[in-house]
């Protein structure tokens, strides 16, 4: 994983240091957050993303990387059910979450307020910075204005925006600039307090000083939640993801640990050519 200190082996295999062996072993036993099982997509007939299988345990940091049209965006969709709400998008396959088949739920909204998702460009509400974080709070019941000032001011602090807005909380988030809006849906997404978060290619709209900001916070937050991270900067799943899925072309090509990904240990050399650059 991650930050990690690797060295090779005689015997070619890559050795971890002592903090990734102990994560890896954590993750080995983690209770399984996701579990998807024989997932076909298709719109309108045409597939999307055919035969997904993969299990993502608690607080882990799972990465999906791929290039364009790989099936990404739309993995992420079915997980929140978006297809409900598509009517050319049709899942076939399980999906457990928390153990829970997600077809079968009768509350999507139930489902979803579970899960806190970041699109790569940012879907502003047409409300102060102040209400688009401290909703999600105010519906969970929180009323009192100091517990819910304390929570907007941990959301929008972790999502690095805190010292930008906290002279204009009143003001309408969609007046912040692009990047400044994109992380006020992080902290909108954190003030859900999700079990699992997911992630859209949230750096394409932020400038590569604040990318890494956010990826500090993300480090931070995996011991309180998992996280999806789908990203177009392959060096930015090898910072932060423990394991890393291939997309490409409608089928996860391989998943595998990062760091062992990342040092060349690949299953199909597609994999290794694109984390190279060789295409994408
Ligand atoms: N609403 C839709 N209607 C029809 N086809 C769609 C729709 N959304 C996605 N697709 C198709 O499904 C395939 C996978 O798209 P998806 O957006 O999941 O890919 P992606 O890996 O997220 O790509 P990108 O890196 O460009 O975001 C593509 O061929 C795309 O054209
Ligand atoms: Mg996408």
């Amino acid at each position: 994983m991650v930050t990690s200190t690797t060295s090779v082996e005689p015997n070619g295999q890559a050795s971890y240091a002592p903090e990734d062996q102990r994560r890896q072993k954590e993750m080995e036993t983690a209770p399984i957050k996701l579990k998807v099982e024989d997932l076909n997509i298709s719109y309108s007939g045409t597939p999307a993303l055919s035969n997904v299988n993969l299990d993502i345990r608690e607080n882990e940091i799972f990465g999906i990387i791929g290039p364009a049209n790989a099936g990404k965006t739309s993995f992420l969709k079915c997980i929140t059910l978006m297809n409900t709400f598509t009517s050319n998008m049709q899942v076939e396959g399980q999906i457990l979450f928390n153990g829970m088949d997600i077809h079968k739920l009768k509350n999507v909204y139930a489902l979803r307020s579970r899960i806190g998702v970041v699109f790569p460009l940012p879907v502003g509400l047409p409300l102060t910075i102040y209400e688009n974080v401290a909703l999600s709070p105010r519906l969970r019941g929180i009323k009192s204005r100091q517990d819910l000032d304390i929570i907007v001011e941990r959301c929008l602090t972790r999502a690095a925006l805190w010292d930008e807005v906290k002279d204009r909380l009143n003001s309408l988030g969609s007046l912040l600039s692009g990047g400044q809006q994109q992380r006020l849906t992080i902290a909108r997404a954190l003030s859900q307090e999700p079990d699992l978060l997911m992630l859209d290619e949230f750096s394409i709209a932020v400038d590569p000083v604040t990318t890494m900001r956010i990826e500090d916070v993300l480090k931070e937050l995996r011991s309180e939640m998992t996280i999806i991270l789908v990203t177009n900067l392959v060096q930015q799943a090898r910072r932060l993801a423990d394991r890393t899925a291939f997309f490409l072309e409608g089928s996860c090509v391989e998943i595998g640990d990062t760091e062992a990904l990342f040092e060349g240990s690949v299953q199909d050399p597609r994999t290794r050519d694109y984390i190279e650059g060789k295409f994408g």
